[in-house]
């Protein structure tokens, strides 16, 4: 992964935050900011929902400092930040059914934690932030493909916490000056992607199935269609959002997807394509709070930021396929 880079500058003069640097997008810009020599790069992560092993190769090279702590402690957030060129906040509670269960934990980290953590940057004079949004601020906006401006209300208490976060972070470039940029994630796959437990997404669920022989469940009847999009076009927006230098690109959100639209359905049978499997899935109720169908359209990050997203669905599959297939098999 990552063969050509895509940034222009030398990243060894400078320094990073990366907030939920062990779950799975934040340890996979990781491998792209030590791939390209970043100068210092610290993860801030209390492993509620990431994993040691994700980065292990890196803390034992000593090319990352780790720090177990929560992004809603003040002290951690202000030590972390502490001579801190860039921060890239990836740290969130993820699921819309979790936050349906549990709304005010969702918001405690989701908003306060991303408070702090702004705040922080903020007066450490970080030169920008990035942040993690969700296509799910789209809420029940009917209207498709889904442009930034046009927003619909919220079906769950994680997509207010991330249009919080957006309400948040422009009020912080308007009052204080602080660079910030958000990237509206639509249905992110590929290594590091955790398939467990009840909140665990899609494709390591149907991947972790068509290892394991066993049928994987689809909520709904399938034909509720996604913008799957995998992870190296995600660190490309980030990279890309970093140091990008037209003024009117920054205090901006920008929807980071491929631009297509894939079923469930669909997505299932390419799974059983790559890797020869013969299993059938089982239907079960569709899930409170889900949009029925989401797909990006992607012309503000390329005009603004340049960005340009290279793996396609089916290459991004056989890709995170073929990386769960070797973690299964040295078990
Ligand atoms: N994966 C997707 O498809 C997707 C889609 C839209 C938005 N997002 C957003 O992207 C970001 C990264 O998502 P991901 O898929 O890598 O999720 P993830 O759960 O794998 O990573 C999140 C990380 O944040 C850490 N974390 C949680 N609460 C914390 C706290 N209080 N303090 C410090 N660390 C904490 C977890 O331990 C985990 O390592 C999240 O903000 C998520 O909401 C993801």
């Amino acid at each position: 992964m990552y063969l050509t880079p895509f940034h222009h500058i030398d990243l060894s003069q400078s320094s990073f935050l990366v907030t939920g640097g062990a779950g799975f997008i934040g340890s996979n810009i990781i491998d792209y900011l030590v791939k390209y020599n970043a100068g210092k790069i610290k993860v801030l992560d209390n492993l509620s929902n990431g994993y040691l092993k994700n980065i292990q190769k890196h803390i034992d090279s000593n090319k990352i400092e780790f720090v177990n702590g929560d992004i809603r402690d003040e002290h951690i957030c202000i030590e972390v930040c502490k001579g801190t060129d860039y921060v890239l906040h990836q740290a969130a509670l993820g699921s819309v059914p979790r936050s349906i269960k549990t709304p005010v934990l969702t918001n405690s980290v989701n908003v306060d934690g991303f408070l702090q953590i702004l705040t922080a940057a903020k007066d450490a004079k970080v030169k920008r932030f990035i942040y993690a949004s969700s296509s799910s601020v789209y809420g029940d906006d009917i209207n498709m493909p889904k442009r930034e401006q046009l927003i619909g209300k919220p079906l769950s208490p994680y997509a207010v916490s991330k249009k919080i976060n957006e309400l948040y972070a422009d009020v912080f470039n308007k009052v204080y000056g602080l660079d910030c940029i958000g990237l509206r994630y639509f249905n992110i796959f590929g290594p590091n992607q955790s398939p467990v437990g009840e909140y665990a997404a899609l494709i390591p669920r149907f991947i972790e199935s068509i290892l394991t022989n066993t049928s994987p469940n689809i909520y709904g009847d399938g034909e509720q269609a996604r913008d799957f999009t995998f992870v190296e076009n995600a660190v490309q927006a980030n990279i890309k959002a970093l140091f990008v230098e037209k003024r009117e690109s920054i205090n901006q959100v920008y929807n980071v997807a491929v631009g297509t639209n894939t079923s469930v359905n669909q997505l299932f049978l390419m799974l059983k394509d790559i890797s020869q499997s013969d299993i059938l899935p089982t239907y079960q109720a569709p899930r409170l709070g889900d949009i029925k169908d989401s797909m990006a359209d992607i012309q503000k990050a390329i005009n603004l930021i340049d960005y340009k997203p290279t793996v396609q669905v089916k290459e991004g599959l056989a890709l995170t396929f073929d990386w769960f297939k070797n973690q299964f098999d040295i078990q």
